[in-house]
C-alpha cells in the first residue's frame, strides 16, 4: 500500500485538485496567472504531480518529464502573497475532503509537503 492507495487513490487526488481549481478563475491574485484556455490541462498536471509524488501512477513524468517545479514556476510572479493564497485555496479544498478519506496523519503529511513546496517556489521579493 502506498500513501496514494491509503488515501483512496485517484478519486481523492481528483477531488483535491478539482476543489482547488474551482476557486482559481475568481481569485484576484492567482486567477490571472493560470491559462484560461487550458484550465483542464493545468488541473491534470497538478493532479498527476501530486498522485505521482505520493506513490501513484507515473503519469506526470511520462507526460511532462522531470518535475523541475522551480524552473516551471520561474516565469510566474510567485511572491509571498501568491504562495499564501495558493495554500489558502488548497486548504479550502482539503477541508472538503472527509476525515474518513483523509485522516489527520495523511492530511498533515500532505499539507507539510504543500507548504514546503510553496515556500520553495517563491521567486519574487514582492
Ligand atoms: C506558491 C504558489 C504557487 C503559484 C502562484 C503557482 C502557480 C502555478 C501556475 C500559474 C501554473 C501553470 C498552470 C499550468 O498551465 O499548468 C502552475 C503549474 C504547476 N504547479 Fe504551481 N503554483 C504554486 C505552488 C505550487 C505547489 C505548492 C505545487 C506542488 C505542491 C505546484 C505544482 C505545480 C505543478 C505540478 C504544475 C504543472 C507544471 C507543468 O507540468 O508544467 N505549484 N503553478
Amino acid at each position: 500500500m502506498t500513501f496514494y492507495d491509503e488515501v483512496g487513490g485517484q478519486p481523492t487526488f481528483d477531488a483535491i485538485v478539482d476543489g482547488f481549481y474551482a476557486q482559481i478563475p475568481d481569485d484576484d491574485i492567482l486567477g490571472p496567472m493560470y491559462p484560461p484556455e487550458d484550465m483542464a490541462g493545468a488541473r491534470d498536471r497538478l493532479a498527476w504531480f501530486l498522485a505521482q509524488y505520493w506513490g501513484g501512477p507515473q503519469t506526470f513524468s511520462e507526460q511532462r518529464g522531470h518535475p523541475r517545479l522551480r524552473m516551471r514556476h520561474a516565469h510566474f510572479h510567485v511572491n509571498r502573497d501568491a504562495a499564501i493564497r495558493w495554500l489558502e485555496l488548497m486548504k479550502n479544498s482539503l477541508d472538503q475532503i472527509p476525515e474518513t478519506t483523509l485522516d489527520d496523519t495523511h492530511r498533515a503529511a500532505m499539507w507539510e509537503h504543500m507548504e514546503r513546496v510553496a515556500a520553495m517556489l517563491i521567486n519574487r521579493p514582492d
